[in-house]
Order: structure tokens, then C-alpha cells, then sequence
């Protein structure tokens, strides 16, 4: 089974690439099942209920999102009835939505998907320490093959969470830094690793945002207007082959498109 998880799609550009590329690429790289980071599709920070519904609509079948999810109100009733789209698990017990969905493949298998938030710079209501077993145990209940999408800003934290679930979780992927890392590897427990999958968005770029914009906020110390840049757009992510019965993976490779 060949799972493909889309990197953080930021505004305009990364979701004009998402819809430009998602179908074709499902077709060439053989794609059994597509999970999204969408958590910066809205201007680049937050998403709503109408553009979670187009990353469905192109390809999508499960969207992760992260420490932005709660940027645009109106996503917390569509995340209280959504059963593809997934919140970090550890934010406060009382917030709209859930951290694990299990969704279908193309060939009916079930695919559990969950979404975690590190604490460095994010402050989780709870450390994502504290519930993955419980989590992971959960979606083992119900499936071999879960991935989860470990939205952090440290490398530390999202390679010792690979580590943790290796041999439980088919991989782990990391998200939120908007930078691909080279260490893509199938742990020795059968577990595909990858520190951060990248941005699907204009990297000509600080990360998604305006690069004189962003340089000129860091120069001041000053308040500045985010916009997001246009240029370089790529779709980034990684493809991970598995196991479907065993949940185990055998290969995990990054891809970076350009578009147009
Ligand atoms: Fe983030």
C-alpha cells in the first residue's frame, strides 16, 4: 500500500497546487490513500470549513492540521462533525473535534490517521507524551496502518516520537517547520520516519510568508502584516510503502514537485 502525505499547503499557492497536482499525482505514484496538512491553507494560517472541503474534493482523504486549527472560528463545528479531518489530540479535552480519524484506502483497508502537537514554542494543553499510547492503541484497534502527522517545531521531539512508536505506528511524519529534512528512514521496527515532509507553497519564501515582510518584522521587532509570497511554489510530502497487513513500512521516499 503506497500512502501520500502532503506537507503543510500554504494559502493561495500551495492549495491552487494541491488541486493543480493532487489528481495526477495519486494516478502516477500510485497512491492508495492521501493525508494533508491543511492547518495554513487560509492566508496562510488556519483553514476553513470551504477549503477543507476542496482539499477533499481534490484528493484529499484524511487533512491534519496543527497549532494554527483554531485561527478561523468557524472551523471548530465542522471539525466536531468531520470524520476525516483531524485536530492535534492534545489540545484541551472540551475542544470541537478529534485527533484520530480512520479512513479508507482505495482498496477499503482502513488507515488510521493522528495528529499530535509538540510543545516547544506550541504549548499543547498536554504533552503529547502523556496520550500517544493510548492513542496509538486505539488505532491499532482498528488497523495495522496508522500514521501519524507530529506537528512540532523541535527535530528532538519528532525524532525520539519516531522512535517511541517504532514497531506500532506505520510512520511517523513530522510538520510545521516548512523545511523537507533529508533523514527519511524506515526505522528498524518497521516505522517510516521523516523529521519534516516540507511545504506545499511558494518557497521563493521565509517559510510561506513575504520574505521582505518577514525580515523586515525580525530587523524592527515591529509589528508587520504577514502576506504570503507567490513565487517557487512546490508540492512537498513523502510517499511511504507498507504493509497493509502488517502495517509495516518497506520504503519511505520525500517528494518535492515544482508547479507550475
Ligand atoms: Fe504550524
Amino acid at each position: 500500500m503506497r500512502i501520500l502525505f502532503v506537507g503543510d499547503v500554504v494559502g493561495r499557492p500551495g492549495r491552487d497546487a494541491v488541486e493543480a497536482l493532487l489528481p495526477g499525482m495519486r494516478e502516477r505514484l500510485d497512491v492508495d490513500v492521501c493525508i494533508v496538512n491543511g492547518e495554513n491553507i487560509a492566508n496562510g494560517i488556519g483553514i476553513t470549513p470551504r477549503l477543507a472541503d476542496r482539499l477533499l474534493a481534490a484528493g484529499a482523504d484524511a487533512i491534519t492540521l496543527g497549532n494554527h486549527a483554531w485561527r478561523r472560528e468557524e472551523i471548530g463545528p465542522y471539525l466536531a462533525s468531520s470524520q476525516v479531518v483531524v485536530r492535534p489530540a492534545n489540545f484541551q479535552t472540551s475542544a470541537p473535534g478529534r485527533g484520530l480519524a480512520v479512513v479508507e484506502a482505495r482498496d477499503g483497508t482502513p488507515v488510521a490517521v493522528i495528529n499530535l502537537l509538540g510543545s516547544l514554542f506550541l504549548d499543547p494543553a498536554h504533552s503529547m507524551w502523556e496520550i500517544v499510547d493510548e492513542l496509538v492503541d486505539e488505532a491499532l484497534g482498528a488497523t495495522p496502518v496508522v500514521v501519524v502527522d507530529v506537528h512540532a517545531e523541535a527535530t528532538s521531539e519528532k525524532v525520539a516520537l519516531a522512535s517511541w512508536l517504532d514497531g506500532r505506528a506505520t510512520a511517523v511524519l513530522g510538520t510545521h517547520t516548512h523545511v523537507q529534512t533529508a533523514d527519511g528512514r524506515v526505522l528498524p521496527g518497521g516505522t517510516a520516519a521523516l523529521t519534516d515532509v516540507g511545504m506545499t507553497g511558494p518557497h521563493d519564501s521565509v517559510i510561506g510568508v513575504e520574505t521582505a515582510l518577514a525580515i523586515r518584522r525580525m530587523r524592527t521587532g515591529m509589528p508587520v502584516r504577514f502576506e504570503t509570497a507567490s513565487a517557487g511554489v512546490r508540492l512537498e510530502g513523502a510517499v511511504v510503502t507498507c504493509d497493509r497487513e502488517t502495517g509495516r513500512a518497506t520504503a519511505i521516499e520525500p517528494v518535492r514537485v515544482p508547479w507550475p
